[in-house]
């Protein structure tokens, strides 16, 4: 197994191009399996996620490719991936697989809006809290779907396929909207999903749908009205850009001081991160060609959040956060609103220095912390991000195991820092 050394001490100067966000990439490629023709997708991330997910669809019988390098595309340039489901083989989803990555779950989605059956499997245990199915489940159920729980596998069948409904979730899912945009684009007549989530990957998903022929109406606010279309078409679309790597790098750089650009960014994705990093020290200007972030030397201010659905601060760029606040000049207090159990990060931060107490589901984060390098691992996505923000200004080395966390959701993460001045590098091999 990987492991990423770093070297903390150094200002990070340059510029991090910004990739395509995973979180958008995985269900614009789920979405494929509503039609016989070639959806093709450009900017796709290079992932461990978009692999296995390649694989996940491959098993149902989706036919999916990575085209060969166009002129003009740099190392740096997303993939183009093709996927076509002429014919879907298979409508199982195995356990092996979903429970290798949830978010596969969604397949549930398209599977029964275009076979009328699906089984797959429930996602099983996860490392940040319960994150059940229930709301998506409700969604199908409101579209006419029969649901039957057998043996760990979501049964899901409708014969004379899906109906329009209203679909109203007692609690924002960004999961259940896309579930619920998917089925409803394929369901007779009209749905109606009222607090639906706003997030800009819903948007995404929307403006792709739209693109296959979809009618929709209302994506990223509240209310979204979808007109049932008969068949949906193949087409061209573009991943928009990863706004939490996007948060992440913004956050380094802050933790850092330095310059970096970080090219392709787009402010409005996350704007509610940029005012709390902002308010925390750094310089943050639009350009161009993406977002340059800045801070001169000097004390961090302490800043306090609340984790919200879009458009306030994302979970996704929690812990990052709140290892830029142990180097606050006082204290802030992080409050977590979406998942129970998002605060695995807290223990490994302390393994590196750093005085956090947990009340609850709010982190009170002691600030000028010292920071000394150490080994660490982390169980999840963003927490391992954190431990890297951490690292990155740490007296001598941190080692941080488990590297194939970061692999599922940063392209190139070491070698996007080590560009910028970072001493950073990957060791390959048991960990
Ligand atoms: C997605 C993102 C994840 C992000 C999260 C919140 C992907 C691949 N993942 O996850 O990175 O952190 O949104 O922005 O896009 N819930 C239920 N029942 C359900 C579904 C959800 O109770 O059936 C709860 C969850 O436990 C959680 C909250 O709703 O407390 C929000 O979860 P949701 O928005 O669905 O997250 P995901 O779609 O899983």
């Amino acid at each position: 197994m990987d492991r990423i050394k770093i070297t903390g001490g150094r200002p990070l100067e340059g510029i991090i191009p910004i990739s395509g966000a995973k979180n958008a990439a995985l269900p614009l490629m789920i979405a494929s399996i509503l039609t016989r023709e070639t959806l093709t997708l450009h900017n796709v991330p290079r992932l461990s996620d978009v692999r296995l997910l390649m694989r996940i669809l491959g098993n149902h019988g989706v036919d999916a490719a990575i085209s060969g390098k166009r002129l003009g595309q740099s190392e740096e340039s997303g993939e183009t991936i093709t996927l076509s489901a002429r014919d879907i083989v298979d409508t199982t989803a195995p356990y092996e697989l979903v429970s290798r990555m949830r978010a596969s779950f969604w397949v549930i989605a398209p599977m029964l809006a275009r076979m009328g059956q699906a089984r797959v499997s429930l996602p099983g245990g996860c490392a940040i809290g319960t994150r059940p199915v229930d709301l998506l489940l409700m969604a199908l159920e409101k579209l006419g779907a029969d649901i039957e729980i057998d043996s760990g596998y979501v049964i899901a069948t409708a014969p004379k396929g899906l109906k329009g409904g209203t679909i109203d979730f007692p609690k924002v899912t960004v999961g259940g909207t896309h579930v619920a945009l998917m089925a409803a684009s394929l369901a007779d007549g009209t749905t109606i999903i009222k607090n639906a989530a706003r997030e800009p990957e819903i948007t995404d998903l929307a403006e792709c749908l739209i693109k296959m022929g979809a009618k929709i109406e209302g994506a990223g606010t509240s209310q979204i009205v979808i007109e049932g279309v008969a068949r949906l078409d193949g087409a061209h679309y573009a991943v928009l850009p990863d706004r939490i790597e996007t948060g992440t790098y913004a956050i380094a750089v802050a933790m850092t001081g330095g310059n970096v650009l970080l090219e392709g960014a787009r402010a409005d994705l996350l704007q509610n991160a940029l005012d709390h990093i902002e308010k925390a020290g750094a310089k943050i200007t639009v350009e161009p060609t993406g977002l340059r972030i800045s801070r001169a030397p000097g004390l961090l201010a302490p800043v306090d959040i609340t984790t919200e659905p879009f458009p306030g601060f994302p979970t996704d760029l929690q812990a990052q956060f709140m290892a830029l606040m142990t180097r606050a000049s006082g204290s802030s207090r992080i409050h977590e609103t979406i998942f129970e159990n998002r605060f695995m990060h807290v223990q490994e931060l302390a393994r590196l220095g750093a005085q956090i107490k947990l009340e609850g589901d709010v982190a009170i984060v002691k600030g000028q912390s010292r920071l000394k390098g150490a080994p660490v691992m982390a169980t999840d996505l963003r927490a391992s991000v954190s431990l890297i923000v951490a690292a990155l200004v740490a007296e001598g080395t941190t080692t941080v195991n488990r590297v194939y966390h970061l692999d599922r959701g940063f392209e190139a993460l070491e070698k996007k820092l080590g560009r910028c001045g970072a001493d950073i590098e990957r060791i390959s091999g048991e960990g």
